[in-house]
């Protein structure tokens, strides 16, 4: 296997797009990735294109071909990928960029995720996301994602010490972040009271709880160790990339606060690196609601059951604490378009590993780590990168 380096980087700015469509937001990505990679189209081996629900959201089908053309590529005839596992479509589609590339298949690969999902109102979009959940058990009796995400956060707050308020800290945290990132939805500070005092959505989350429904796009460039120094002085080292699965249906779980599939891929990642929760400088999680985050830093490792909400109010995972998580502004505050998250998370690793984070720049930053989740857990992809 050979190590493999990201080269390049680009991410739209997130939000309600209404001026650009799909295939706009993936070539302005793609376009930021390649420039930020010295790389041109003609040297592109393949394209891996994260994407839960165009037929949906958009009505289009067969994304991979589509975006190989709309980014000028079909007359090379480059291999184009979609690549769907829900909110996991993104990190699925950068591990199979991965696997490309260390395996010696491909040398220049393009990892990228995009949805469009405003193009549908709310009611059309909580739809197409319940199909990310077990649609026959759980989407057919009315289970939305918030629904569901708030019975894991009921039975969470009646196991462990978890307040209200400790849960409300981590939208607080994920919005000051990501009123430091320019390309984040929302670029307002909150405080405690204005998530207490929004609307409820799904007892107990409020309507800050929830990440929000997002237009967007990310694209990275992967190469190998050997030949990233071709294209840039800064190249990053994926160190880790792992993949698990967990039943589709939250009752069906062993555990429904504990999350087996993102235990089991933060375990294999670490193994594949060499590395301990200890030597995480930052990690990007899965913050749908404000309750994955808590379960999040739990399932990864970085403390025990029952004590992120604790370190998440004593501002362990704030910037400038211990071990910041979401300096992004996570999904809830930087917004969720949810085939490019899994692209985003990285994107921001990068930047943070290369220094150039600017106000929500982690001092010394050397070994960043992504999680990103498909469904209520059905799919976990944890990547590690280092400089
Ligand atoms: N956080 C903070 N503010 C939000 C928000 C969120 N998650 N979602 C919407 N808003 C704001 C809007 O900006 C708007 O503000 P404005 O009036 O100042 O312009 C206002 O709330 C109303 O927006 P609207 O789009 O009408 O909200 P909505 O009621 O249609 O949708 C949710 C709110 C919570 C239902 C929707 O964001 C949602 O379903 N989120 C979860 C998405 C999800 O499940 N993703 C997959 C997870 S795995």
């Amino acid at each position: 296997m050979r190590d493999v380096a990201v080269i390049g980087i680009g991410c739209t700015p997130f939000g309600e797009k209404w001026g650009s469509s799909f295939r706009d937001l993936f070539v302005q990505a793609g376009t930021m990735a390649l420039e930020d990679a010295g790389v041109a189209g003609e040297e592109i081996g393949a394209m891996y294109v994260g994407n839960m629900s165009a037929g949906r959201f958009i009505e289009q089908e067969h994304v991979g071909a589509l975006i190989a053309d709309y980014a000028g590529l079909a007359s090379d005839h480059i291999a184009s990928t979609r690549v769907e596992a829900a909110c996991a479509s993104g990190g699925l589609s950068f591990r199979q960029a991965f696997i490309a590339v260390a395996s010696g298949i491909e040398d220049i690969v393009v990892a990228a995720g995009v949805e469009k999902m405003t193009d549908v109102g709310t009611g059309a979009s909580v739809d197409a996301l319940a199909g990310a959940a077990d649609r026959e058990w759980e989407g057919f009796v009315g289970a939305t994602f918030p629904g569901l995400y708030a019975m894991i956060a009921t039975d969470y707050m009646n196991r462990y010490p978890l307040t209200r308020e400790q849960l409300a800290e981590v939208a607080v945290k994920n919005h000051y972040n990501g009123a430091r990132n320019p390309i984040a939805q929302f670029s307002q500070e909150i405080t405690i009271e204005t998530v207490l005092s929004s609307s409820l959505v799904a007892d107990p989350l409020r309507l800050f709880d929830c990440s929000p429904i997002t237009d967007g796009a990310a694209a990275v460039v992967l190469a190998p160790l050997e030949r990233a120094r071709e294209y840039t002085d800064t190249p990053v080292r994926v160190l880790a990339s792992a993949q698990a699965s967990d039943t589709i249906a939250l009752h069906d779980r062993r555990d429904i606060s504990t999350l087996d599939a993102t235990v089991a891929a933060g375990k294999r990642a670490f193994a594949m690196a060499g590395l301990s929760p200890g030597d995480i400088d930052l990690v990007e999680v899965h913050d749908c609601f404000t309750i994955a985050e808590i379960c999040a830093i739990e399932d990864l490792g970085f403390c025990r059951k029952g004590e992120a909400g604790r370190l998440t109010a004593e501002g362990v995972t704030a910037l400038g604490g211990d071990l910041p998580v979401n300096t992004s502004g996570g999904l809830k505050a930087c917004g969720h378009p949810v085939g490019a998250t899994g692209i985003k998370q990285v994107c921001e690793v990068v930047q943070q590993l290369r220094g150039e984070a600017g106000r929500r720049q982690v001092d010394g930053a050397r070994i960043g780590m992504t999680h990103n989740v498909g469904g209520t857990g059905a799919t976990v992809a944890v990547h590690i990168l280092g400089v």
